[in-house]
């Protein structure tokens, strides 16, 4: 099961779809908003994932460390939601994170981004975490979301695909470059 907590947001149980053969059929896992604590947990998430997964996450090497983790963490001058998907094992872990920063210049449109650690890939972790931000986006303002993709991440592409929201994709410096309008009921995935 997925347990949601999301700060004083919803609260709600998700079935796992798991395609891992290495989990138990069920496992719980907590998504909520990031904390200051969180900044090593997610340090160490990033140390264990696979080169492919950081690659496709940052579209080349590694770009955080500890100081600009924080700064994702702690500082609150810059318009964003950062959330992250955490299990017991049996110490706490995170195993996803996923936030979007607002454009400054274009405060109706935000820059996503998503990391889910190999072992949990599949299992509908990356969907539920969209789903809230698509949630919070709009409840910001947000109309946008701008997103660098490699045209062979076929599982992000198919999160966009499967998500039931507008989307234009662009071939760009060999990269997609998609915007996908999002519902103004910040509806995904219905
Ligand atoms: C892309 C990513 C965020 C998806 O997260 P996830 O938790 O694995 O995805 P989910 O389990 O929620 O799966 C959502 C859908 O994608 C499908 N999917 C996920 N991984 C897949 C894979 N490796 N192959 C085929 N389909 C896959 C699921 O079957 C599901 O589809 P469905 O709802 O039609 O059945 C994750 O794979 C990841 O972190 N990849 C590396 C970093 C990255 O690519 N970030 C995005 C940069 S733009």
């Amino acid at each position: 099961m997925i347990e949601m907590i999301i700060d004083t947001y919803t609260s709600e149980n998700l079935m796992l779809k798991n395609s891992k053969p290495t989990h138990p059929a069920q496992f719980p896992v907590t998504i909520r908003r990031v904390d200051q604590t969180d900044v090593a947990l997610i340090d160490e998430m990033h140390n264990r994932v696979s080169k492919e997964s950081l690659y496709y996450r940052f579209l080349g090497p590694k770009k955080t460390n500890i100081d600009s983790l924080r700064c994702l963490c702690i500082d609150k001058t810059t318009s964003k939601v950062v959330l992250v998907a955490t299990v017991q094992e049996p110490m706490e872990k995170v195993v996803a994170l996923g936030y979007f920063m607002v454009n400054q210049e274009n405060p109706t449109t935000a820059e996503p981004a998503l990391l889910v650690e190999d072992r949990y890939q599949g299992c509908g972790i990356g969907k539920r975490i969209i789903k809230e931000m698509c949630s919070q986006a709009v409840k910001m303002g947000i109309e946008t979301f701008d997103i660098f993709v490699d045209p062979s991440n076929y599982p992000m592409r198919h999160l966009i695909q499967r998500s039931g929201l507008r989307y234009e994709s662009k071939f760009n410096n060999g990269l997609s470059d998609i915007r996908v309008w999002l519902h103004p009921n910040g509806r995904v995935y219905s």
